[in-house]
């Protein structure tokens, strides 16, 4: 995990190195069962280098406590590393190069469950695992099973803040991860 971290910290493969004030690594136990994959560092993880440690990590937080669970006991990354400038979408090329230490991330872990949270997350891990496009409205909640993987897509937590009633799904969906723990 060390030389992984220094690779992150010293990488130029994208141009947000240019921008962003730390890269956001991640946050939790890494020998936790499950990895959750959020999208990319905002403006407090820029400034701490922590993931979700702001309004959308505070759902996080009431998510995993509805589920009995404490952010240290989770391990917590993100599909990018570094903030997007005006914390615009990840672009296709960013997330490209930056998929090597997600991997890396992953191997490291092994976790027996991954929640991918957000649609960019979800559609990568379910592309890399199967090949195939889908829709996050389609998929949040339900569980792909693939080499001993439990693949548990969600929304983003930040949804619940412009749609209230997103919380009442998103509980819902992480108590799916408990029954499959
Ligand atoms: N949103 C994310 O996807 N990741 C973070 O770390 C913070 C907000």
């Amino acid at each position: 995990m060390k030389d992984l971290l220094k690779q992150i910290q010293n990488c130029k493969k994208c141009g947000l190195y240019k921008t962003r004030i730390m890269p956001t690594i991640y946050c939790g136990n890494i020998k936790s069962k499950i990895m959750f994959i959020g999208e990319a560092p905002g403006k407090n993880e820029d400034e701490t280098g922590v993931p979700f440690c702001g309004r959308a990590g505070k759902i996080l937080d009431e998510l995993l406590d509805h589920i009995n669970l404490k952010r240290e006991s989770v391990y917590i990354t993100n599909i990018v590393k570094c903030r997007p400038p005006k914390n615009r979408d990840p672009k296709e090329s960013e997330i490209k190069k930056c998929r090597c230490f997600l991997e890396k991330q992953i191997k490291l872990v092994n976790p027996k469950i991954i929640c991918p949270l957000g649609r960019f997350s979800s559609k990568y891990i379910l592309k890399k695992y199967f090949k195939k496009s889908f829709e996050i409205g389609e998929v949040h909640g339900k569980v792909f099973k693939i080499n001993n993987i439990f693949i548990i897509p969600m929304y983003h937590p930040a949804a619940a803040i412009y749609d209230n009633k997103k919380i009442d799904v998103l509980k819902k969906d992480f108590k799916v991860i408990i029954n499959n723990l």
